[in-house]
C-alpha cells in the first residue's frame, strides 16, 4: 500500500488557498519545535462567517496537505463550527496519514484556533 494517500498527494502536489490576506481578520501561526515547520493561517470574516482563507506552511508534504485541506473544510464556514476542527477530521478528508505524521494535522488545527483568537481578541478591542 502506498504510504500516502491519493488525496495527500493531490493536496500536497497543488495545494488550494496558498498565499497571504493583507487586511485579514485573524492571523495564526504555529510551528512544531521538534520538526522546525511553521504554519500560518488569514483568515477573512464577515458576519462570524469565514470568507476566504489563506495559508503559508514552510513544512514537510503532509503540513502541507493539511493546511490545504483545513482550509477547504472551514471555507464559507461559520466561526463556531471551524473552531470544532479537529486534526482527525483533517487526517480523515485526506483519507488518513500515517501514524508518525498525524502531528502534521495538528499544526492545522492549532492554526486556525489561533487565527480565530486572534479573530476574536480583534473584535473584544474595537468593542473597548
Ligand atoms: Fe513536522 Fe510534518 S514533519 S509538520
Amino acid at each position: 500500500m502506498a504510504l500516502y494517500s491519493e488525496k495527500v498527494m493531490d493536496h500536497f502536489r497543488n495545494p488550494r488557498n496558498v498565499g497571504v490576506i493583507e487586511d485579514a481578520d485573524g492571523v495564526g501561526e504555529v510551528g512544531n519545535a521538534k520538526c522546525g515547520d511553521i504554519m500560518k493561517m488569514y483568515l477573512k470574516i464577515d458576519d462570524d462567517i469565514i470568507t476566504d482563507v489563506k495559508f503559508e506552511t514552510f513544512g514537510c508534504g503532509s503540513a502541507i496537505a493539511s493546511s490545504s485541506m483545513a482550509t477547504e473544510l472551514i471555507k464559507g464556514k461559520p466561526v463556531d463550527e471551524a473552531l470544532q476542527l479537529t486534526n482527525k477530521a483533517v487526517a480523515e478528508a485526506l483519507d488518513g496519514l500515517p501514524d508518525y505524521k498525524m502531528h502534521c494535522s495538528v499544526l492545522a488545527e492549532e492554526a486556525i484556533k489561533n487565527a480565530l483568537d486572534d479573530y476574536h481578541s480583534k473584535q473584544a478591542s474595537k468593542k473597548e
